[in-house]
């Protein structure tokens, strides 16, 4: 089988959110503080009556039914999420109300903070590749994430949102998974450990987790240039890229870790003459290092990874499809639609920690327009969402607390706006079993 990879894709997000300007008046911190020092504008949201099963199984359903796949032709679906809603029973088997009469169907939850995703993908690739030639049939992956943060520092730095992916041969994003290299070590930067009292919220050490973002970057970076010119491919660094998609916690993470692929590539390997008089020793985690670091690279962040993140400005770190949102967001655009293959490089990053890069393509087959399409129309539904003040968005946040934490049975959420064909959370048992329903 060739060109193994993405063949069809779906966004969801919430209808909620709040905008970063009244965040920031409401935590009383300085204007620009999350606009300009975080570059976030927008943070989508979920009520009590969503969690990663509804948005999963909305999402799911979405791709069946766009691109009109036949459930008896998967035969794999891997789901990559860090929300919890059990300790045991994984988001897939929910999944499986979407495919009746179909059992043979491989594949359960990949965790690993924002990383489980990427992990996902790769095994959906790797499953395709074996047993597509058997008996022909494809996978679906499933990334989905509602990131929410207890008050303090890191709340600004929430999202949610679901992508589904059909994975298949002669696809129209393949994938060359045969180049990925990773950085992975054992880091207590961002973590959810059992306590005394149930909570959906991480343990953070904020800047222990920007300094491991960078580690990750900067290393797994340099063992992709190294893998790619061991096996003579031709790739010279982001050179070789009409696009660069980094795992977005929040834009301005973004764009210093181009800066730093960049540094690496242009005063590291290359020598530019721009880098004449520039310290090759440069420190990413020192603020002058990578002002310098952030100047060097204005033209790569401009053309190739700026222009894709408008789904991350404005929903914010949905965790597991943040990093893909900039693929669709890239879609939608203008600069993917000619006839000439593109060559795409992913950075997936998960906090504890877990990267890889790797490249991939964009071809022109007989469904990228319609791929194209949907991403068109899912950058529009950003402008369909309903915005809430500060103080709405942080009651709905205690909402969900409370329903967490509450003994009445049977729990039942608010009732709140969905986009329509959304599934919610009607109700959860005394055995805490959760049932959804269809918008
Ligand atoms: N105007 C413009 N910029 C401003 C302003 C202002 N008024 N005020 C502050 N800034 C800048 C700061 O200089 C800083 O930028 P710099 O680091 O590039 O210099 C930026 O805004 C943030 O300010 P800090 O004081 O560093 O922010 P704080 O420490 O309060 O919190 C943090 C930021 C650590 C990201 C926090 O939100 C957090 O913990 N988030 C969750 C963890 C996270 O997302 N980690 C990233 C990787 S792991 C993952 O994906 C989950």
């Amino acid at each position: 089988v060739k060109d193994v990879g993405i063949g069809a894709i779906e966004l969801y997000f919430p209808q909620n959110y709040v905008d970063q300007n009244d965040l920031e008046k409401y935590n009383n911190v300085s204007s620009g503080k999350y606009t300009i020092g975080l570059g976030q504008q927008q943070m989508g949201f979920c009520s009590d009556n969503e969690d990663v099963v509804s948005i999963s199984l909305t999402v799911t359903r979405q791709l069946l039914q766009t691109y009109q796949i036949p459930t008896d032709s998967i035969g794999c679906l891997v789901v990559g999420t860090e929300t919890m809603i059990d300790k045991s029973k994984s988001v897939k088997t929910s999944l499986m109300e979407l495919f009746p009469g179909n059992t043979d169907i491989e594949g359960v939850d990949i965790k690993n903070a924002c990383f489980g995703g990427a992990q996902a993908l790769l095994h959906a690739i790797d499953w395709v590749t074996v047993n597509h030639p058997v008996d022909q049939r494809n996978a679906i992956v499933v990334v989905a994430d509602i990131a929410i943060y207890e008050e303090g520092p890191a709340r600004c730095t929430g999202g949610a949102g679901a992508i589904a992916f059909l994975v298949c041969p002669d696809a129209a994003i393949p994938i060359d998974r045969q180049f990925s290299a990773c950085h992975m070590k054992n880091t207590w930067d961002f973590f959810k450990p059992i306590t005394s009292t149930a909570s959906e919220y991480p343990v953070v050490d904020g800047s222990l987790s920007l300094a491991s973002y960078l580690e990750a970057v900067k290393t797994s970076y340099t063992n992709f240039v190294s893998k790619v010119a061991r096996h003579a491919t031709g790739i010279d660094g982001l050179n070789s890229f009409d696009a660069v998609f980094l795992h977005s916690p929040f834009t301005k993470m973004v764009q210093k870790g181009l800066a730093v692929m960049h540094y690496t590539d242009s005063c590291l390997r290359h020598k530019d003459q721009n880098c004449n008089g520039i310290d090759n020793k440069l420190d990413e985690n020192d603020k002058a290092g990578m002002t310098k670091m952030i100047e060097l690279s204005a033209q790569v962040w401009k053309e190739k990874t700026d222009p894709f993140l408008v789904f991350n400005r404005r929903i914010g770190n949905m965790y597991t499809p943040s990093l893909f949102a900039q693929l669709l967001a890239y879609l939608s655009s203008e600069k993917s639609s000619t006839v000439e293959e593109k060559n795409i490089l992913f950075f997936a990053y998960g906090s504890g920690l877990a990267s890889a890069i790797f490249p991939g393509r964009v071809r022109q087959t007989a469904n990228l327009k319609k791929i194209r399409g949907v991403a068109v129309k899912a950058v529009k539904r950003l402008d369909y969402r309903q915005k809430y003040s500060a103080e709405e968005f942080t009651e709905t946040l205690r909402k969900r607390e409370s329903f967490l934490h509450s003994n009445e049975f049977p729990k039942t959420p608010s009732e709140s706006a969905l986009f329509p064909n959304t599934y919610f959370l009607s109700s959860m048992d005394k055995m805490y079993r959760r049932t959804y329903k269809l918008h």
